[in-house]
């Protein structure tokens, strides 16, 4: 049996997490191969809200094994904290079930604070970064200066080590006006979450061959989206991973040929949380209806999110840059009671007109770039109720066809509401 790869279409926060839940029946073993705690997948079913930020989104399904793959940066506290509350639930956290791969690197309080500093001192240009230290983890991990979740085996020589990551970050928050924090306190916490962490660790990506070739199910859950990858999205407005398809297979460490097939998630709109680019950006009511009817604000942050049509020149570059063979399409429901709707269908300047994302434009030069629009009839009927996509209004289903038709592939789970079971889903 094969890899599936979940994988964010837009900017983030497009249902990944409700997405990777209903599909977890199929799974027998779900790995967040990118990201650390910037993500929030929300997940709600048996009766619960959850909102994980590290643990994958399979957790609720018992025959699923959980991994934290190589390719994520985890704030420990933060992982311990999930796992507590998962077991307040009454779910099984233990070692023998949710993994954390030993190459994984970990965030440190002093990562979060030089995020911070970035942030303030870029002004009026700052990135909005979910200040959880993403970007300076990764830093450290490419400039091979980073601490790997695998260090925890060995407390004592890890609590060294940590003290002199304190020690060499307090230099760099001294030198711009941040404030150093205590090392002999950082370390001994740190020390404690090893204690804590190290029977959950193991060889990733041996967990994830094996598992292969054993003909499971592996379903690669990825975090933030396509627009937000450090090589394919409106740079430098993205974070500091590869969040596409293709970060699956490095961020967990297994080959291209197990793939079978990569679920995008697109919302029926578009959001955006955070600074940066957003062609079709509703800055007025309609917007605003929007953010309220579909609860727009940031699962990690709170932030209110930014909310626009439908760009399916984005959705295109989705299918191209992931290999995407099926999208999952979340949050229709949001749109009953606007008609007409607009979805942007190429893009324009100056009488020159692209059907595809001018992805090729650094962020000043897109801002020329404006979307062309077509209108397409609404619906007024609640639709949170509807199991199969005859039950939908006409117009409902014409707004479906209409992705399928522009993106050559199926839609193969509508999201109609939040809930597990308020879902169409079809075979590919
Ligand atoms: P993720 O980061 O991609 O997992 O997405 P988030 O969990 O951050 O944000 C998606 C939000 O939309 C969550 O609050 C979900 O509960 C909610 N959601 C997901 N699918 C649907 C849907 O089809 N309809 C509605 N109304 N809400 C949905
Ligand atoms: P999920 O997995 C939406 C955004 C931040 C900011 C930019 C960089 O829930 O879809 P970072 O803290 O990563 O350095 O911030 O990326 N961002 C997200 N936006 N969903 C997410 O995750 C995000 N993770 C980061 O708002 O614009
Ligand atoms: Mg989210």
């Amino acid at each position: 049996m094969p890899a599936m790869i979940v994988v964010g279409a837009q900017w983030g926060d497009e249902g990944k997490g409700r997405v990777v839940d209903n599909v977890g029946p199929r799974a027998d073993l779900v790995a967040r191969y990118n990201g650390g705690d910037n993500a929030g997948h929300t997940v709600v079913a048996e009766g619960h809200k959850l909102q994980l930020h590290l643990v994958p989104s399979g957790i609720l399904h018992v025959q699923a094994a959980c991994l934290i793959g190589a390719g994520v940066v985890v704030n420990p506290a933060q992982l311990i904290a999930e796992l507590d509350e998962l077991a307040a639930l009454g779910v099984d956290v233990g070692p023998g079930r949710v993994k954390l791969a030993a190459a994984a690197h970990l965030i440190l309080p002093t990562h979060r604070a030089l995020d911070g500093v970035k942030e303030s001192a870029r002004g009026g240009s700052a990135l909005g970064t979910t200040r959880r230290g993403i970007g300076p983890t990764y830093a450290d991990k490419a400039a091979r200066s980073g601490l790997r979740a695998g260090q925890m085996r060995d407390p004592e020589v890890f609590a060294e080590r940590v003290a002199a990551t304190v020690e060499a970050h307090n230099r760099l928050l001294e030198e711009s006006g941040g404030e150093p924090l205590p090392v002999k306190q950082v370390a001994a916490e740190y020390c404690a979450y090893a204690q804590r962490l190290a029977p959950h660790l193991v060889d990733g990506s041996a967990m994830v061959g094996e598992a292969l070739d054993a003909g499971k199910m592996v379903l690669c859950e990825g975090a933030q989206g396509l627009m937000l990858d450090i090589d394919h999205g409106t740079y430098p407005y993205v974070t500091s991973s590869a969040t596409i398809a293709g970060g699956a297979l490095t961020g967990l460490g297994f080959g291209p040929h197990y793939v079978e097939s990569v679920i995008g998630v697109g919302k029926a709109y578009t959001t955006r949380v955070g600074a940066g680019p957003f062609p079709t950006e509703l800055l007025d009511d309609v917007g605003a209806r929007m953010r309220e009817v579909g609860h727009e604000y940031g699962t990690t942050t709170g932030r209110p999110r930014r909310c626009g049509w439908l760009d399916l020149p984005i959705l295109r570059y989705a299918v191209r840059v992931n290999g995407l063979t099926e999208l999952a399409l979340t949050k229709l429901d949001v749109l009953s009671g606007i008609d007409p709707l607009q979805v942007a269908v190429a893009y324009e300047r100056g009488g020159e007109r692209i059907d595809h994302f001018p992805a090729e434009f650094g962020v000043d030069e897109l801002a020329a770039w404006q979307p062309v629009y077509e209108a397409l009839d609404g619906w007024q009927e609640d639709i949170q109720g509807a199991r199969r996509r005859e039950e939908l209004p006409a117009a409902a289903r014409a707004y479906v066809t209409r992705i399928e038709a522009a993106l050559g592939i199926p839609i193969t789970l509508i999201g109609v509401g939040p809930e597990r079971e308020q879902v169409i889903i079809e075979s590919p």
